[in-house]
This record gives structure tokens, C-alpha cells and sequence, in this order.
């Protein structure tokens, strides 16, 4: 993992190269079962050089509490690593060439569930055109790789600006567990994720000025 990591520090594949402040490789448990895969860097992971650190992330980690896990626990990556100017969709073209090292990173981790965050990694990795409104929730079978499921569920960008989707985000994260074959462990207090500041926040016209998009 150390020398993808290394090769992926010194891409320079697409252009996204020239503008950013760290490439964003991955952080968590290489050794995890389950995986998650968002979209691409924002501001924040632009700067530290890691996954989901900015609100989004938040909302994850709150989700993992749910369910009992760290961070620290599961392993988290992207589709693109280098963070697309303020905050864009990811072009195709990207895609295409940063693919490899995900697939790389998948290859090396070999977990027992992806849990793909919102359309683009989706797409990416079951290869079909349905929108995660369609498929979120439901389990299918990684194409090209036995023992492996993913799991769409809406990115938790999406769940910040959108109460109904943090709801969906929440009963698709309750099913992690059984798909992992455990029991679900209690969720804590702290592991509320009913995120009321940020809903108010944006009900208020605040957001974040840095996480204006889908970050
Ligand atoms: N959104 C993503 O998809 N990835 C990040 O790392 C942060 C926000």
C-alpha cells in the first residue's frame, strides 16, 4: 500500500495535479472488511492530504459511531485523489485515469463489503448508469470480484443539505452491520447523527463558505 500511496503523491496524469495541495490518497485500516469510496477531495481533505475531513466526514464518522466503528476501523478512499476545482464534478476523463489506483487500493484491501458514497463511485464500480436514488440500500455483488458486495448509499454530503436522505443514510448504515455478519453494537449518544446544527446552519443561508457544492 505504501508504494501506491507513493505513486499516487507523485501522479501527474490530469491536470488536477497542478492545482492541488496534497494528493489524497486513503486512511484507515488496510486490513478493514468494509470500505467506503466517495467522490473526490474537497477544500479541507485538499489541505490535509486525507479523506473526509470537512463536514461531509463528519457526518460520517457520526454514522460509523452508529454503528459502533472508528474511522480508525475501516479504510476510506475516493474515486479521484486530487481535488477537482471548486469542488466539481469529476470529468470522465479523470475518472478514467485515476481508476487504477482504486482499483489497486481495492485489490490490496480485498474487503468484504464496499459501501460506495453517492453517483460517482457507484456508477464507477457496479458499471451500470442507475442513480443512488434508485439503488441505495441494496446489496449487490461486486462485477469481477467474488467475496466482495457493494453497498450504494447516498453520499453524506447529500444527507447534510437533505433531511430525507440523512434518513435514508441512517436506516442504509443500520444494515452494515448484518452485511458485515455482526450484530449491531448500541449506538451512543455522541453517535446521534440527526446533524440538527448543520440542517439549521443551512436553513440559515450559513454553509461552510469553503464546502459550498457536494463537500
Ligand atoms: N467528499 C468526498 O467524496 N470525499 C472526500 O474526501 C470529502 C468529501
Amino acid at each position: 500500500m505504501e508504494a501506491l500511496r507513493i505513486q499516487v503523491a507523485g501522479c501527474r496524469k490530469c491536470a488536477l495535479a497542478e492545482k492541488r495541495t496534497n494528493a489524497v490518497f486513503g486512511s484507515g485500516s488496510a486490513g478493514s472488511r468494509l470500505m467506503f469510496v466517495g467522490e473526490a477531495p474537497g477544500y479541507h481533505e485538499d489541505q490535509q492530504g486525507v479523506p473526509f475531513v470537512g463536514r461531509a466526514g463528519n457526518l460520517l464518522e457520526k454514522l460509523l459511531a452508529r454503528i459502533g466503528l472508528t474511522r480508525g476501523e475501516v479504510y476510506i478512499a475516493n474515486v479521484l485523489k486530487c481535488r477537482p476545482p471548486d469542488n466539481r464534478d469529476p470529468l470522465i476523463e479523470e475518472i478514467q485515469l485515476c481508476r487504477t489506483f482504486l482499483e489497486e487500493q481495492v485489490s490490496i484491501i480485498s474487503p468484504l463489503v464496499i459501501c460506495t458514497l453517492g453517483n460517482f463511485a457507484t456508477k464507477l464500480l457496479t458499471g451500470r448508469a442507475e442513480g443512488i436514488s434508485r439503488v441505495h440500500g441494496q446489496p449487490q455483488e461486486m462485477p469481477d470480484r467474488e467475496g466482495t458486495k457493494l453497498f450504494p448509499v447516498y453520499h453524506p454530503a447529500a444527507a447534510l443539505y437533505t433531511p430525507a436522505n440523512l434518513k435514508a443514510l441512517e436506516a442504509d448504515f443500520d444494515l452494515l452491520p448484518s452485511l458485515l455478519g455482526e450484530t449491531k453494537a448500541q449506538p451512543s449518544l455522541e453517535a446521534d447523527t440527526k446533524n440538527d446544527d448543520a440542517v439549521i446552519e443551512l436553513k440559515q443561508g450559513q454553509p461552510e463558505p469553503e464546502q459550498l457544492g457536494l463537500f
